[in-house]
Order: C-alpha cells, then structure tokens, then sequence
C-alpha cells in the first residue's frame, strides 16, 4: 500500500514561498510578512491559512480568472492546486451540492483590500461550474447582472479605492438539490447618504451621477432636463470628477444593460433616472433671508429656475414644495403649528431630503432587483451567503457613517475570532483533546462598547436623540465621557477619569475608539442629526402628493391619511437590528474566510509595503489563526459520519460496521496505516492533524468508489451478456433454419437454371451446323449465277462487237443492231420477269409454306430451324422489295435515274437489269414512232452526222424541227403561180438571200427544193429565175461558224453551170443542207452532193471565181453575219463571235 506521507500535492510542489501558513518553519511575524511578500512579487496573491484565504490586492489585472483556471480548479480537492479563491469557491459549492450543508464566504478587509472584487470572483465561479440550461442560465445572468446596477447606486471614489462600496451587501444564493442557482435575495446595510450632499476632498459622488451625465443620450438628457457639465451641479465635487481608469459614459451603458438583464421595465429604469435628476435638481436649489415683521429671518427660494424644473420633473405642484422650505407644521397634542424656517433650515431640509429620496430610491432598487432574483420554486433551497460589507475605515475626520462601518467589521471580526479561534479551541477541549491554550486577543469588549443595550454608544446615541429638551452632539458627547469613561477602549479628552486631559491628538469635540484594527477618533458633529435622520413631514408630505408613481412609492409616510406620530426607528438602531440578524444568520451556515489585504495606500502594483500590510495581519490576528491551526488538527468529523464516509476503505468496516462508530473509525485508521500522530480520539469527533492525511483518504475513497462502481457495473454487465447470449442462442436456432432452407431454394434454381443453358447451348450448336450448311449452298448458288452472267456478258460482248462492226459499215446495220438488241433485251427481259415472277412465287409458297412449317414446329423446333427459315424468308422480302423498288422509274429514255443499288450482294445484277431495262424502253419508244415522225428524226440523225462537231450553227438547229415548207406554198395564194410553175412536190419552201457579188449585198429570192430540181424565185412575183436540176449540183460550201451562208456548186460542164454558183444566206441553213444531201444520197443514180465545211471557199460566178473568206469577229451589225466585197477576187464575211 503506498504510504500516506509519499502523496504529492501540488500545494506543496514547485511553492514560491508556502503556500499554506501554517507549514511556514519557523514562524514568526516576519517570516510571515516575507511570505507574503515574495509571494506577491512572484503574483502569487493567494495564501491559505488552512481553510481560510488570504487575498492580497495585486491592482492590476492578473491572468488567473480564465475559463481554463475555472476547469482546473473544478472538482478538485481544496489542497490539490496553488492556493486560489475559486478553491474555496470549489469547496464550498461542493460543500454546498454535495454535503447540504449552507455555506456563507465572509469576505473581510479594510477599504479597497478587494472585497468586492473577491466576492464577484466567487459568483462568477459559482455561476460557471454550477448547472447549465436556458432558465438556470438567465437565473445566474440576473444574479451577475445585479452588480453593475448596485454598484453604480452605492459606490463611489473614495480616497483609499476607487470604487468603493459605500453601502453593506450580503447575498444569499438559493441552489436546488442538483446545485443548480434557483435565484437569490440581498439584503444592503446602511448607505453612506451624506456623501449625495457632502463629499470630502478628492472624492466623488456616487457613480451614477457621473454616469448618466457622461453617458446618457442628448435626448435623454433634454427630457432629464440636465446638463452634461458636472459644474452645473452644488452636489458633484469638481476636483475629482474624472477618475483615472473609469469611463464613465461606457459604464452607464453596461449599468443600462445590466437592468434590462435583472428586468427592470423601461418606464422603471426612466422613473429612477428621474430621480436623480431629481437630486441634482434639488442641490441647486438656494435659499436667501427675508425678513419678516416679527423681526425673524424667514427663508425663501432664491432662483425658482431649478425648483421650478425638478417639480415638473416629479409632478409636484411648486408651490407646495417651496412652502416646504420655508415653514414647518409641528403637530402636538392634536394641534398643529406653522413655524418659519430660517436658510440654514432651509438648506438642512434639502439635503436631508436629497439625502432621504437618494437612499430610499436605493434601497427600492435592491428590493426590485430582489424581485426579479427571487427563487420561483417553492421546494427547499441550500444557501450560499456572500457577504461584502465596506471596510475598516479610519479617515482623518471620522463621522457617524465610520462609527457604523467600523462597528459592522466589529462584528465580523468577532465573529470570525468565535468560529475559528475560541470556537476551535473550545472544542478540544470539550472533546477532551490534548491542547495548549493559545491566547488571542478578542474583541467582544468592544462590540460591548459600541452596542451594549444599556449603556453601549449607540444605545445612548439613541437615548439623547429621543430625550426631550435641547439635544446636541456635545450633550451626547458629555454623556460619553461620563459612561464610558472606565472603558479601556473608550477615550476622550474630557472623560471622567480625566486621564487624556493632556493628549493634544484628542481634540475636545472628539473621542477615540481603540478598535481591533486600530484606534479612530470620531468627531462627535452630527452624530444626533444622523442618527435621528429626521425629514420635516412637510417634505414627505410634498414629495408623496407627487404625480410620478415611484416618488409616492418611496414616501409612504407623506400620505395624510396615514400620519404616525411616533418617531421612526433611528438610524443606529436599525442598523445595530440588521447587523444582529445578519450575524445570526451567519452562524447557521458554515463559514469560508477570505482575509483580504491591501499591500499598499496607493492604490498601485507592485509595490508592497511592509508596514501597512504587517499592521493587518496583526488587527486580522492571522498570525493567531496559524498558531491555532498548527497546535490543532487540520480535519474534524463525528464519527459516525467519518465512517460513513470512509468504511469502504477497509474490509471489516465494509459494508456495514456492527459495533460503536468510534471503535470502526480505529478500524478503519489502523487498517488504513495512518501513523498515529496524523489523528485523535474525540469525545464524539475524530480530529485528523494533517490535510493530507485527510487528503490521502479522499483520493482512496474515490478510487474505492470506483472500484466499486467497476464491481456493480461488472455484474451488471455480466447478467446483460448473459440474456443478451441466451436471446443471441435461440435467435441463432430460427436464422440458420431458415438459412438451410434458403440454401437449398438456391442450389435447386441453379442447378434448374444450368440445365436450361446447356439445353439452349446444345440446341444453337445444332442451329449453327444447319445455318452453315444452308450458307454453304446459298454461295454455290450464287457463285453459278454469277459465271452465268459473265458468260452472258462475254456473249453478249462479243455479239456486240460484231454489230458495231457491222454498223460501221453500213448505216442500216444500226437498225438491225438496234433491232438485234431490242430482240434481246426483250428476250432477256422477259427471261428475267419470267425468273422474277418464278422467284416471287415460289417466295411467297415458300414463305407461306415456311411460315406454316414454322408455326407447326415452334415450340420444337424453333430454335433448331428458325435461323435457316427466317434467313430465307428475309432473302426472299428483300428480292421481292428490291423488284417492287424498281417499279418507280420511268418510261423515258432520257430518264437517267436508277434506284440505287440497295445491298452489295445485287451488284451485278443490278447494273445489268438497269443496261437491259434501258434498251427496252428505248426500243418500246422508238416502237410509238410514225413514218413521218421517223422520216423527220432520220433527216435529224443526218443532219447530225453531216455538222455535228464541224459547224458551230448546228447546236442551235437541234431543238428546231424541220418544216420544210416554210412559205405554205399550196396555201398562199401568192405562190399560185410558182406552184403550177413547179411540177413536183415541194419538199422545202423558204426565203434565202442571194448574195450579189458585186458589193456583197444580198437579194431576197424564194428557194424551192423538189425531188429533182431546186428553184430560185422571185419574192415579189413568184417568177421563177433559175431552176437547177439537182444532177447538176456538184457540192455545196459552208463555213464551220454560226451564219446561215452557203454556196451553191454546179457541175462543170453542164447545162446550168453557165449561169455560175450560187452565193446564198438563210435561217434555216441546216434544214437546206441536209436536205440536199438526202434527196441526193437517196437517189441512187445520181452522185452524192459533197458538203464543204471550210472557212475559205472559192465561188464560180458566171465570169470569175471569187473567194469567200468568213472570218471571226467582224463589225457587229446586230446578230447576223455581213458580207462585203473586198476586191474583185474576195468577199469577206464577218461573223460575230459566239
Ligand atoms: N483580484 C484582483 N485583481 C485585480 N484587481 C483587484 C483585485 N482585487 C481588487 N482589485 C482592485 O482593487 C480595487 C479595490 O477593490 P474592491 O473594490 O474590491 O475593494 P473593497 O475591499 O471592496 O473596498 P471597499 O471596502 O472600499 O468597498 C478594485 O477596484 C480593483 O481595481
Ligand atoms: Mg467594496
């Protein structure tokens, strides 16, 4: 087992100094000082005294408030970590949550040491580590938020701290069972009211005063009817008006938030701020004498200005008011007197009601704040106290305000000497233990000075104010000197004993107190008035007929109806009540120190003075405290709960211990191996020497805890395996069932699904076997086909080239080829349809024939022989649309389309039948064709072979027909004569040129053309001129271009070759030609006209040959050719080029 002295702590480790007093070695005053101090230099400013801390005020920010700081000191044990307020925070919360015990921190100090700032730091760690959740955070968030509100109305600059509480605050924080904030209550103690009226040198006034003149809105302002300017104001001390380090306009700000946070209404937050304008309002208010008849003063207000304005401000008829400050209503004995007020009364009533109306209104803010942080559920709450009163205070001129608060820390002192010093040491010995005395000083002698009912301070404060006749401070100061004379506390020059008679520090109006925390010399001025705390009923009466509701809130006692003739409580004995109830409450709940220490009277860091800081360990009696704690024992506990709380740290205690606590809890320490001298038997107590020890035994507790903690959950998880296995077994039974079954469905679909595939295979190998077979044959058939037709083309070739021979020969051979050809075609045509019409029909028997097979032997067979029969059938639509797809060409031969070729394997056959197909129906349309209609195309086809290529006029002439008779010779009437002239039938009839060859000139003549002769005629007269028989015609000239010229050669030697060639121009030169040369070709007798194409030729004129030359390009006279007469010999024809 480790031993209980090896356990580190990190209290004890890597310490500046000790951070526990009560290990400092050796101990004495200075070692205690110089703790503190190396300490501090090191920021180190927290210290324990065992439980209790020591604050030391470092005046800066240190980084030791973090979130992180928060978590480390969260749950862990007082001694665990560096010294620091949020351990004791820790304890006491834990305290608190864990063992219902109520707690209080009572945090003491003097003036600026850091109380406020200490209790701040422990509701922030509270508020932290404590429950979280919408309604508990908004709890918390009002409890913060109620400081900056209360701070604002009860602090303010004082010499020693900047802001310091001039008011006492105790809060109570309420936690439900799960320590969780459910809300809290705060109670204030005794305001320093004097201060709205007064302030001493370079101190201010309350902060808010500042605040809403700094920070308000214009608009704020103008309603408020104030000015930003401080000096505008008798209340506000000027010299100190701006604090190093505040900023005032941001802190009115937060002070706004912080109320609508708490939930303070808007119309609340208006009406308190009127109210300090209120006060403002009322410092400015100043009297002046006026005399009256019965020779006595009588005040009257100077400038009604600032009356005038505050009235509005609060809804009070002026005139009452300013009545108020000049008389006073006595009433005794049913009877009611008026007596005037001089200005020295008048400027008491207004600062006592200034003062009145400022304290009230604060002590109305603590009870709406009390409201809104009030606790909602009604079930039992723990308690958290935190009290931050003000401190000691000993200012060079000391009132009635330092009387109160000093009695107040007083009481605190004593109550801290009863609970750690007399208290501790009581018990001891009560429990019988071993001890040494230690001797302390104890200061209740004084709390008996100051509050002793019969013949204590206050009680004669009380007794002079209240007893009638003239009462002042000096009777009360008489009164003094004789009671309290003996009092070895009491001092005062002119005591009864006389025995300060000679101390020039004593002056005559004063006396000294010799507190705890040193001797404060009071002056006496003042003390009756304030603690009588008088305000004239007119006042009240006046402020309660006011229109603004919190006005007659806060003076209840103004309502008429409601006059109480007795005299209020006085300000000492409501304060001496309250402190008696706070410290009753005190004792109830188990205490947390925090001492706090101010090092220096500056008001600055780092610097630490050693005289300041020893006298406050001494008034503190800290150096008391540690010598109490070292002789006693850190931890004690009655020994029931000791063993409760620790029985599982050994076996025979565990679980349950039968037999007297006390004898358990020795148990337990032996078997523990706590060294004897760590502990001592009590009489119901068991007292442990060491924290550590009672550290050591914490931390085996918790590992207990856990340990058994790892026990029930070891069981528990065992008994949850277990059903957990036994639900996981018989599940597992039905799975694998109905997994076997599912298997086995699997296995029979597969093996089904195996056999249909091989079946399918088996079968399509057959299919292929067939497919091949049939492929193989439909190629042989194909392959025949194919030689078919080439042999077929080989023949036809060479049929071909013989009829072309032929032809060459003999232009009849044309037609023989042309009929030869149309024979075959038809032949091969009719071979064709004839195989077409074969094939067709015996596609579609087969395709019925087929689809009858297919449809009988489906279900068989289908997959055995459905590829060959659907190959065939398919061959067979494809044949059948290729043939039907063939039908839309036409009947003409010029129609060059031809479907195109739709699948490769046609080829042959397909330019084969478009060959064959285009010979028929070249012969079909020459079949329509009549004799003449022949005639006419055979006149054509020669035309054709005569100028084709060789004159340029014959293109044009293609698309003309050839008519012949031109100048309806029969039917003119005109012509009758050449008719009967001309014995055989006209074959051509026209209107020619005859050209002179003279001058080129040409002369229309009629030109006739029969079987034998050609005739010139006149155009006029139908005379003829010259008939020619065609024998006698030798050739005819023309030119290779586009003019209608040709000459007319005659035989030489016969009949008609006297008259000379003729020179002739016509449309229809073409038509003539040709003509020509087939009458003469046809007769079989005669010579065949020879036809000259050439661009020179020579004609024969009846004397002399001339030349005809035709060139190209000529002057363009319109469109047609012009001749002219070169010389004798040359006639030139210009042609226009094409
Ligand atoms: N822990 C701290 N860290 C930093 N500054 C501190 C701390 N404690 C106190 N101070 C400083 O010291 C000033 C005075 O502290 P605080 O107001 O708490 O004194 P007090 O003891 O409440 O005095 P009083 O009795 O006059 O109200 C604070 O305004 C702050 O500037
Ligand atoms: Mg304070």
């Amino acid at each position: 087992m480790k031993s209980i002295m090896e356990v580190k702590t990190s209290l004890l480790d890597n310490m500046i100094g000790v951070g526990d007093m009560v290990l400092l070695e050796p101990l004495n005053e200075d070692s205690f000082i110089e703790n503190l101090r190396s300490r501090f230099d090191h920021n180190e400013i927290y210290t324990y005294i065992g439980s209790v801390v020591i604050s030391m005020n470092p005046y800066r920010s240190l980084p030791i408030y973090t979130p992180q700081k928060v978590e480390e000191y969260r749950n862990r044990n007082f001694y665990e970590l560096s010294p620091h307020i949020y351990a004791l925070a820790d304890e006491a919360y834990r305290s608190l949550r864990d063992q219902d015990k109520d707690q209080c921190i009572l945090i003491t100090g003097e003036s600026g040491a850091g109380k406020t700032e200490a209790s701040k730091l422990v509701m922030s760690y509270v508020a932290a580590v404590c429950g979280k959740g919408q309604e508990v955070n908004k709890v918390k968030e009002q409890l913060l938020q109620s400081n900056p509100v209360l701070e604002a109305f009860g602090n303010a600059k004082t010499m020693r701290n900047d802001n310091s509480s001039r008011f006492g605050k105790y809060m109570d924080i309420e936690f439900d069972f799960k320590g969780d904030p459910l809300g809290g209550v705060i109670s204030n103690y005794l305001l320093e009211k004097s201060r709205v009226c007064k302030q001493p040198r370079g101190e201010r006034n309350f902060h808010i005063f500042y605040q809403l003149l700094s920070g308000a809105s214009d608009d704020t302002l103008l309603k408020l009817k104030l000015d930003r300017d401080f000096s505008k104001y008798n209340y506000l001390s000027l010299d100190s008006a701006n604090v190093n380090g505040l900023d005032d306009a941001a802190s009115f700000r937060t002070v706004r938030n912080a109320m609508q946070i708490v939930g303070f209404m808007e119309d609340e937050v208006q009406s308190v701020l009127e109210l300090v304008a209120a006060v403002l309002k009322l410092g400015n208010i100043e009297f002046k004498p006026e005399s009256r008849v019965n020779g006595f003063d009588e005040s009257r207000v100077k400038d009604k200005n600032d009356l005038k304005e505050m009235c509005e401000l609060l809804g009070i008829e002026q005139s009452v008011l300013e009545r108020a400050f000049s008389y006073r209503t006595v009433e005794a004995k049913m009877e009611k007197m008026s007596t005037t007020l001089n200005v020295a009364q008048a400027y008491y009533a207004r600062d006592a009601l200034a003062k009145n109306l400022y304290s009230r209104l604060f002590s109305w803010l603590v009870t709406r704040i009390n409201e809104s942080i009030k606790a909602q559920a009604k079930t039992r709450h723990k308690v958290m106290g935190v009290l931050d009163i003000y401190g000691f205070e000993i200012f060079e001129d000391n009132s009635f305000e330092q009387f109160i608060i000093n009695y107040c820390n007083e009481k605190l002192q004593q109550i801290f000497i009863e609970l750690t010093l007399r208290e501790e040491q009581e018990e001891y010995i009560r429990e019988d233990i071993e001890w040494t005395n230690i001797v302390y000083f104890n200061n209740a002698v004084i709390c008996d000075l100051i509050e002793n009912n019969q013949n204590g301070i206050l009680a004669m404060l009380d007794e002079e104010c209240l007893r009638p006749g003239t009462v002042t401070d000096d009777t009360f100061l008489d009164k003094l000197n004789t009671i309290c004379a003996e009092h070895q506390h009491f001092e005062s020059r002119l005591s009864k004993n006389s025995k300060f008679l000679t101390d020039h520090s004593l002056p005559h109006s004063c006396f000294r107190i010799q507190h705890y925390a040193g001797k404060v010399l009071y002056r006496v001025e003042g003390f009756v008035d304030k603690n009588n705390d008088l305000l004239y009923r007119d006042l009240s009466q006046a402020m309660y007929k006011a229109t603004h509701s919190l006005m007659r809130q806060l003076f209840p006692e103004g309502n008429p109806a409601k006059v109480n003739l007795k005299r209020p409580p006085t300000a000492g004995f409501q304060f001496k009540a309250s402190v008696g109830v706070l410290m009753k409450n005190l004792q109830t709940k188990n205490p947390n120190y925090i001492r706090c220490i101010k090092p220096n009277d500056k008001k600055v860091a780092h610097i630490f003075t050693d005289s300041l800081v020893c006298h406050q360990v001494r008034y503190l009696g800290l150096m008391e405290n540690v010598r109490v704690r070292r002789a006693g024992y850190a931890f004690r506990q009655p020994y029931e709960s000791c063993l409760k709380r620790y029985k599982m740290l050994c076996k025979t205690t565990w679980p349950q211990w039968r037999g007297p606590a006390r004898d358990g809890v020795a148990v337990l320490l032996t078997d523990c191996s706590v060294p004897t001298e760590e502990f001592a038997y009590g009489r119901s107590k068991i007292f442990i020497r060491n924290p550590r020890t009672l550290f050591t035994l914490e931390e085996r507790r918790r590992a207990c805890l856990e340990d058994l903690a790892t026990l029930i959950q070891k069981i528990y998880r065992g008994w949850k395996s277990r059903t957990h296995f036994l639900l996981l077994k018989k599940s597992q039974v039905v799975v694998a069932a109905w997994y076997r079954r599912y298997a086995q469905q699997n296995k029979y679909q597969k093996i089904k699904s195996a056999s249909l595939v091989m079946q399918s295979f088996i079968r399509g190998w057959k299919a292929r076997n067939i497919l091949r077979q049939l492929k193989y044959e439909k190629r042989c058939k194909e392959a025949v086909t194919t030689i078919a037709a080439y042999w077929h083309g080989t023949q036809a070739r060479r049929e071909l080239r013989h009829l072309k021979e032929a032809a060459r020969e003999k232009h009849a051979v044309s037609v023989i080829w042309a009929g030869w050809q149309g024979t075959k075609a038809r032949r091969e045509l009719r071979r064709l349809k004839e195989e077409a019409r074969c094939k067709h029909a015996v596609a579609i028997i087969w395709a019925y024939w087929l689809g009858l097979q297919v449809r009988r032997d489906y279900r068989k067979f289908f997959r055995a022989n459905a590829g060959k029969k659907i190959y065939n059938f398919t061959i067979q639509r494809i044949m059948q649309k290729y043939f039907l797809g063939l039908k839309t060409t036409t009947m003409s031969p010029m129609d060059n389309t031809w479907p195109a070729k739709p699948y490769g394997f046609l080829e042959g056959a397909h330019t084969e039948l478009r060959r064959i197909f285009h010979l028929w129906r070249c012969k079909k349309y020459r079949g329509q064709f009549t004799e003449e209609k022949k005639a006419v195309y055979e006149e054509k086809l020669e035309a054709s072979e005569i100028f084709k290529d060789k004159k340029a006029l014959y293109p044009s002439s293609v698309s003309q027909p050839f008519k012949g008779d031109y100048l309806e010779i029969q039917k003119n009437p005109k012509y009758q004569k050449l008719n009967s002239a001309v014995e055989e039938k006209v074959l051509l009839a026209d209107l020619v040129n005859k050209i002179n060859r003279a001058n080129g000139k040409g002369s229309p003549r009629l030109f006739l053309l029969t079987k034998s002769n050609f005739v010139l005629a006149d155009q006029k007269t139908g005379q003829v001129k010259t008939s020619v028989p065609l024998p006698d015609l030798a050739s005819v000239s023309v030119s290779t271009q586009s003019d209608g010229f040709f000459a007319l050669k005659l035989k030489e030697g016969s009949a008609s070759a006297s008259k000379g060639d003729f020179l002739l121009s016509s449309d229809h030169l073409i038509e003539i030609i040709t003509k020509l040369h087939r009458i003469g070709t046809t007769a079989a007798d005669r010579d065949q006209i020879n036809i000259d194409i050439s661009d020179e030729f020579l004609v024969q004129f009846k004397q002399d040959k001339v030349c005809v030359k035709f060139i190209q390009g000529g002057p363009k006279n319109g469109n047609s050719a012009a001749c002219k007469r070169k010389n004798n010999r040359l006639l030139e024809v210009s042609v226009p080029s094409p």
